[in-house]
């Protein structure tokens, strides 16, 4: 059998299984999201947000790129952000980066990845803004998890910026937005920095 054959008859058998365990579970779920959480995490195949934080389908409406990151101009990341924010209504956007990451590792090294380069250019800046504190690190991989909780506290800065964001909160107290590392090693999820809503200052009437 293919390898994507058994994706095909897992997917039957996972499909049976549920509608048997929960015979309303596709029908309620048909039905609309809800979700109360935006994650933009990394593509890496070892961090699927749902399985990581127990959460079952319609309970995390999710984006992911290479580095889980929050670039200006990506249309496609913007997108999701709007309609998560705007439409959806999340209370809380989540970065989450992780130990290990691949497209990190990339960024500090000075190979060449022909068209990653375009993209892995966002990670080498916050390389360049925090270089003396990750330079004065001897070990490789240690330098790539610093650079890990640089990059994601960039991408909640980043998030904070966007006019979604920043229309939602001109509105209400909502989202909050978390930056975490997931551990590749331990399967913990660490919280390296946060923005909450800025409290708003009172209304005075204007004379
Ligand atoms: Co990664």
């Amino acid at each position: 059998m293919n390898s994507f054959e058994k994706l095909l008859l897992q997917n039957k058998a996972w499909a049976l299984e549920t509608q048997s365990e929960d015979p309303g579970y596709f029908d309620r779920l048909s039905k609309g999201q809800s979700p109360e959480f935006l994650w933009i995490g990394c593509s890496d195949s070892r961090v699927p947000a749902n399985q990581i934080t127990g959460t079952n389908p319609g309970d995390i409406f999710v984006h992911r790129n290479i580095a889980n990151l929050v670039v200006e101009d990506d249309i496609n990341m913007l997108s999701v952000l709007e309609y998560a924010v705007i439409h959806l209504k999340v209370k809380h956007v989540i970065v989450c980066g992780h130990y290990g990451c691949g497209g990190v590792k990339a960024a500090l090294s000075s190979d060449n990845y022909g068209l990653l380069d375009k993209w892995l250019i966002n990670i080498k800046n916050v390389y360049q803004e925090n270089r003396e504190v990750i330079d004065s690190i001897g070990d490789q991989d240690a330098k790539a998890n610093l650079l890990t909780e640089f990059s994601v506290r960039q991408q909640v800065i980043n998030l904070s910026k966007t006019d979604t964001i920043r229309r939602a909160w001109e509105k209400g107290a909502r989202p909050h937005i978390h930056g975490w590392v997931y551990g590749l090693k331990d399967g913990l999820l660490k919280t390296v920095y946060d923005i909450a809503p800025p409290v708003k200052e009172p209304a005075y009437a204007i004379l």
